[in-house]
């Protein structure tokens, strides 16, 4: 069987190297990443919009399926115009990331609960309103931002006139590609991300994880694309019950259900929720894998992911297996990032080393040239521990990261660790009045 992969960052080195384990494997990247041209029968370099090129090296390739990994890509409609197996939804079902504001009524037309109160707003005036009409705010551009678009009160917003001229900005500079912002009711909880396959039809569950989008330890300063995630052991999460996960997986459920009246999604769909005193809210959903969360599950994957990708596209997905392991996943990120990222640095690093500790590498936004890995000015490396407890995962990650001989990365120590864990358990007792 031949594959073919589009993308190449962190999250694509974790999906490449699980389809080269049951497919002959092929890689339109934008940037030599060292981890995917090591494992393919053969790369393209080129532009992940510029779907002629993608098509012309398919043709050459001619793949059993093909994955793409990033949402701008499905976000212009990258399913519609290969003429192969993808797996990923078409351009109008990606609206669920590309276009918040679709996402939104979507879930306000067909699920009717388990969202927090919003307003999508074209225009300055309802905006205002919007800002004015609720308690606290959270802003969001109705467009693409890579995760950094999304500014909330009593973080980056200090007060409602804070939001206000947000929201101007977003509208004005049409931040995200559209014209259009989404006022949303600030709620308290417990972020986790729940990611699924599906064939239109049936959802197979992956394990749940938390990620941290804050760029510094104890989930402080700017937000980022992710600075590293977890997962438990039992694919739950240490502050969340399984009548939570049920009650998330029966909101994607539902979704898949509707969207089947008027299409089939093919693909991994992913639930960006919140869990609440009142239980788990849909605060947006991904058509994609995450980045990091793709590197958690996909560490622990026991299906072959080959099969996986074949069943969708054939709509007749089954259980898929994933390891009884807990995982810890950091990222190593320019110092400076992401306001100020130091330059292009050359690094070392040793895979070889770093899997012998139990622990996966994944290259992200680095580039090979002449042999040798630079760093670019955006993620780095994600470094995954694997272990049955999450204590012991975060050691392993601790420890492979001291073997990346650099002073010019930095990460997150905090993630994964009891402390923080602590915390979040804390919270969501105090939340629950469970004390
Ligand atoms: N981890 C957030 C995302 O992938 O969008």
């Amino acid at each position: 069987m031949k594959s073919l992969i589009v993308g190449n960052g962190a999250r694509e080195h974790a999906i490449a190297e699980r389809m080269a384990e049951g497919s002959e494997l092929y890689a339109f990247i934008s940037k030599k990443n060292p981890g995917i041209a090591k494992i393919c029968k053969e790369f393209e370099i080129g532009d992940l919009l510029d779907f002629d090129k993608i098509k012309k090296f398919a043709d050459k390739v001619e793949p059993d399926y093909v994955f793409v990994g990033p949402e701008g890509p499905l976000a212009k409609g990258i399913v519609d115009a290969l003429e192969y197996e993808v797996v990923g939804p078409n351009e109008n079902l990606a609206k669920l990331e590309s276009d918040k504001g679709f996402c939104k009524e979507f879930m306000k037309r067909h699920l009717g609960r388990g969202y927090p109160q919003f307003e999508v707003c074209t225009s300055y005036t309802e905006a205002k309103n919007a800002i004015d009409a609720l308690d606290k705010v959270v802003v969001k551009p109705g467009g693409l931002t890579a995760g950094k678009g999304v500014k909330v009160m009593g973080q980056q917003l200090e007060s409602k006139e804070d939001a206000k001229e947000y929201a101007r900005e977003v509208l004005e500079k049409k931040i995200g590609g559209i014209e259009k912002v989404v006022i949303e009711e600030k709620i308290n909880g417990e972020e986790f991300t729940l990611q699924a396959f599906t064939d239109g039809v049936r959802l197979a569950p992956m394990p749940l994880v938390q990620d941290h989008k804050h760029a510094y330890e104890n989930d402080a300063g700017p937000m980022t694309g992710g600075m590293g995630s977890y997962s438990d052991s039992d694919h739950l999460l240490p502050f969340l019950n399984a009548t939570d996960h049920k009650e998330a997986l029966k909101i994607m459920e539902d979704t898949i259900d509707a969207i089947r009246k008027t299409g089939r999604y093919r693909g991994v769909l992913y639930g960006g929720f919140m869990l609440t005193k009142d239980g788990p809210k849909l605060l947006e959903y991904n058509v994609r894998f995450g980045d990091p969360e793709a590197m958690n599950v996909l560490s622990l994957l026991k299906t072959d992911f080959s099969d996986v990708c074949i069943s969708i596209l054939d709509g007749n997905l089954k259980n898929v297996e994933f390891e009884q392991k807990a995982t810890v996943c950091k990222y190593l990120v320019p110092k400076g990032y992401p306001t100020h990222p130091e330059p292009l640095a050359e690094v070392f690093v040793d895979k070889k080393r770093i899997e012998e500790m139990g622990a996966r590498l994944y290259y992200a936004s680095v580039n090979e040239r002449n042999g040798k890995v630079y760093t670019s000015t955006s993620r780095s490396f994600g470094i995954v521990g694997i272990a049955k407890t999450l204590d012991e995962a975060e050691r392993i990650t601790e420890r492979a990261i001291s073997t990346v001989n650099s002073d010019k990365l930095v990460h997150r120590s905090d993630i994964g660790g009891k402390e923080l864990i602590e915390k979040r358990i804390k919270h969501m007792r105090e939340l629950r009045d469970e004390f």
